[in-house]
């Protein structure tokens, strides 16, 4: 029987064999930041100069916003992993539903519309189905800078008010460290007349690649990483080269899975001080943890079980707590992982019960008792980072796993399996020639717990 965490769907074509109980040995490298090329792709529509950007990850969400950018206008090469992005063309103000959805990211683009035309229309945005996923910090302080918006049968309106067709500094204060608001923000604010301050920003370390880039494109952005961020705007912002930052979220999955598995591998190019307190937590449940220059190495010892609560940065990423979750199903003694980001991110917890896990999930709690083993099945994953996590039960698991719903995990990894592979795990992207059907795809019955939190 196939297990999904959903009781819809699933049509999928593809799926991942994974040989259980192996063992990982060797260096991965680590792929560009998904979120920060999202983002930094966006801000590239700020100038009328050419962008190379670097680094940039080989991913359908990549190649799904580049999609929206060819569609705006824009002229875009791409050769192995970098980026050459024109937009001195661009005229097209508005962005199509059916290359939006599903991409949150697409929403990056009101900011840098706004600031060049004056006006933008953009589809409200998709993306991992985790929760509401609100967009009222983005529309407030686009606001508060002197746009006008109007929300019609999903679409954002947005338009500047006023005659000299430019935005205005304020200041903002956000009700929550949005990432994505502060980003829309900080991209608005940097062509907008005067000084803009966003006061309780996100510092995560994306949002300080696309603050730098800014910054060389000619911008003045000061304390980004801070949780007040100053923008004195510019007439114009120039083109530059720029290397996206190493994924952290990339970086510690294959940290976490190298914990799972009691293997020593070694991640590089990191920048460690954006993975700490992913090695602190990892360290505190029984790793050994190396540092050298741009290189992290795990030598796991016995796994004990810590407790984590998501935050956001410096804090425990949100984006890690289903993969860190897949490893407590095996560590020794009680943990309690509580998130507190996203109210819907628990979607991987009946799946690895149904692996022979012992969790009980309470509210945004998931109280695990670790077990000596789980066993390999086929799942369905349903969101990017709950795939990831039972590709890492299906790993530490005895028996062999078939893992679907691929098309999350493409969104988000570069060439995992492959990746794993030469690390030494036995996997395989299966082709199936049939599609399958709702009915086909049942799972069994969900806990209480799991019913009250539906799942994406
Ligand atoms: C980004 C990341 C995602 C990561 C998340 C948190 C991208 C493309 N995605 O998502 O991988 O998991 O940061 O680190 O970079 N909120 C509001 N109002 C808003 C905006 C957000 O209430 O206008 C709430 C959200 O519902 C959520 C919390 O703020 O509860 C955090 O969301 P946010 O930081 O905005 O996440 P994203 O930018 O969507």
């Amino acid at each position: 029987m196939i297990c999904v965490s959903k009781k819809k769907s699933y049509p999928k074509s593809e799926n991942l064999k994974i040989f259980g109980q192996g063992k990982l040995n060797g260096i991965v490298e680590i792929s560009g930041a998904k979120n920060s090329a999202l983002v930094l792709l966006a801000a590239s529509l700020l100038t009328n100069e050419k962008i190379i950007l670097k680094n940039v990850p080989r991913l359908t969400d990549i190649e799904k916003m580049g999609n929206i950018l060819k569609n705006l206008g824009v002229n875009l090469v791409e050769r192995n992993n970098k980026l050459q992005i024109d937009s001195k063309n661009i005229s097209i103000k508005e962005l199509p539903y059916e290359l939006v959805n599903g991409l949150r990211a697409s929403f990056f683009c009101i900011g840098p519309l706004l600031s060049k035309f004056g006006e933008a229309k953009v589809p409200l945005p998709g993306g991992c189905n985790i929760g509401s996923r609100p967009i009222d910090e983005h529309i407030n302080g686009l606001k508060a800078l002197g746009a006008e918006i109007i929300i019609e049968e999903g679409i954002v309106k947005a338009k500047i008010k006023g005659k000299k067709n430019k935005l205005h500094g304020t200041h903002i204060k956000l009700k929550c460290p949005s990432v994505g608001a502060t980003e829309t923000l900080v991209m608005a604010a940097t062509l907008a007349q005067g000084r803009t301050t966003i006061e309780n920003a996100a510092r995560e370390p994306e949002i300080q690649d696309l603050c730098q880039m800014l910054n060389k494109m000619g911008a003045k952005i000061y304390d980004s990483g801070k949780e007040k961020i100053i923008i004195d705007g510019v007439n114009k912002l120039s083109g530059c080269t720029h290397k996206v930052i190493p994924d952290r979220i990339e970086a510690g999955t294959f940290l976490i899975a190298a914990a799972a598995t009691s293997s020593s591998i070694t991640i590089a190019p990191v920048i460690p001080h954006h993975l700490e307190a992913v090695t602190n937590k990892l360290q505190e449940s029984g790793s050994k943890i190396t540092i050298k220059g741009n290189s992290i190495t795990i030598n796991p010892r016995e796994l004990k079980s810590v407790d984590i609560s998501t935050a956001p940065f410096p804090g425990f990423p949100t984006d890690l707590q289903a993969p860190f979750t897949a490893l407590m199903t095996i560590a020794n003694g009680k943990s309690k992982i509580t998130e507190t980001i996203f109210e819907n991110r628990m979607n991987h917890i009946h799946l690895l019960n149904k692996m022979g896990a012992r969790i009980k999930l309470r509210k945004n709690t998931a109280h695990i008792k670790g077990v000596k083993t789980i066993y390999g099945m086929d799942l369905v994953g349903s969101d990017l980072r709950s795939s990831a996590a039972l590709i890492i039960a299906g790993i530490i698991a005895k028996g062999s796993s078939k893992i679907y719903g691929l098309e999350h995990l493409d969104r988000g990894y570069e060439n995992f399996e492959s990746k794993l592979k030469i690390l030494g795990i036995k996997i395989t992207r299966e082709f199936n020639k049939n599609t399958f059907t709702q009915s086909e795809f049942k799972g069994g019955k969900e806990s209480e717990d799991t019913e009250k939190y539906k799942v994406a």
